[in-house]
């Protein structure tokens, strides 16, 4: 099989070709992106490889469909970057649901510490021989209440590793996991109770029509002053200029970002020669209590080892059976991981 790998960088090489050259797929790496511009690139190749900024909306599903090209492969969890509905009856969309949770949920937890221990401030200060102490004063995790929103596979063990620090839990999600709420330490709640009461907030749920902006002015309004956001999730889970506004008015005390609404054309790049045209995410950038990472929290050894095993594994399943329990599939408007392989 021939695959075509978009939107390449040197860490995806090594395991790919490794479970490539085991399962006899073969793949072909471009560096740009799938778009409209560049969907060309697949003519004579049985399916595509893409990740979290490459576009697969309507237009390139309909050149792929024209060409013959069924398989999409997601190297990624998400999908918000697949026209999902449009999609259905014309190509397969498979996705890696999971391939180390604990890669993201650590990333997470590395953000908060370094905020609020001002560890990114205590490192420039000493390779500069500057051992003052002044500003850098934290405050403990222990006894804090953090808001988990979405309690699947990253926020439960973000909430486990939360535990270990001794902080409460509240915790929200459309569809909870009742045994999860012990009464006590580990709450579900409402989204307006855990804006109201927590002095963190985690973002851990998809990006859908229902979790875009899920904080915006309205709920960055009901947080307590000095709320800490962290979202290692989807940059439109949080309205960025919403975002900027509360950091400047005092409300919000910190953000830990490792995703950004208007990621795709600057996250994964070197643009440290370029001018930046993003005027919110450079003014978020200059703030002291703002962390930027550029979507690195699943980037573990032991994840891309898994990403590569699992997608190698879609592709075959899917080519030698026609069905994949890693489908995605849209029925009913709905998306949903297809167990049948009867779709089209
Ligand atoms: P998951 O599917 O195991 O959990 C997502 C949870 O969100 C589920 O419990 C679901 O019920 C809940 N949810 C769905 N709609 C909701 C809504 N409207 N409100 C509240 N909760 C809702 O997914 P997983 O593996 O925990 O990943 C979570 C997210 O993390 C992914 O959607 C992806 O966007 C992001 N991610 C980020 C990575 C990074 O490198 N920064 C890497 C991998 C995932």
């Amino acid at each position: 099989m021939r695959i075509a790998f978009f939107d390449t960088k040197p860490y995806d090489k090594p395991s790919f070709e490794k479970y490539g050259a085991k399962h006899g797929v073969t793949f072909k790496f471009f560096e740009t992106k799938l778009n409209e511009d560049t969907v060309d690139l697949v003519n004579g190749f049985d399916g595509v490889c893409v990740f979290v900024n490459d576009t697969v909306n309507s237009k390139v599903i309909d050149s792929l469909y024209e060409k013959g090209v069924k398989l999409v492969a997601l190297r990624c969890a998400g999908f918000n970057n697949v026209d999902m509905n449009h999609a259905f009856g014309k190509v397969h969309v498979l996705r890696v649901p999971a391939y180390s949770p604990y890669a993201v949920a650590e990333h997470t937890m590395a953000l908060l510490l370094t905020s609020v221990r001002r560890i990114h401030k205590a490192y420039i200060r000493s390779k500069d021989f500057n051992f003052s102490l002044s500003n850098l004063t934290g405050f403990d995790l222990h006894g804090k209440t953090v808001g988990v929103i979405g309690t699947g596979r990253i926020g439960r063990v973000f909430i486990d590793i939360c535990r270990g620090f001794g902080m409460k839990v509240l915790a929200y999600d459309k569809f909870p996991v009742p045994k999860l709420d012990n009464g006590d330490t580990i709450r579900y709640v409402e989204l307006d109770e855990l804006f109201c009461n927590s002095d963190i907030i985690s973002l851990h749920c998809p990006l859908t029509d229902e979790t875009h902006h899920i904080i915006d002015e309205a709920a960055i309004e009901k947080c307590k002053k000095g709320v800490v956001l962290l979202n290692t999730s989807r940059g439109a889970l949080v309205d960025a200029e919403a975002l900027l506004q509360g950091i400047k008015s005092r409300k919000v005390g910190a953000a830990c970002l490792d995703v950004y609404e208007e990621e795709s054309d600057l996250f994964f790049e070197d643009n440290s020669g370029h001018i930046m045209e993003d005027d919110t995410l450079a003014r978020l950038i200059t703030m002291p209590n703002v962390l930027v990472t550029s979507h690195q929290a699943f980037l573990t050894e032991e994840a891309l080892e898994n990403i590569a095993q699992t997608t190698v594994e879609n592709i075959i399943q899917m080519a030698s059976t026609n069905q994949c329990p890693n489908e995605v599939c849209t029925k009913n408007g709905t998306p949903e991981d297809c167990k049948t392989g009867k779709c089209f």
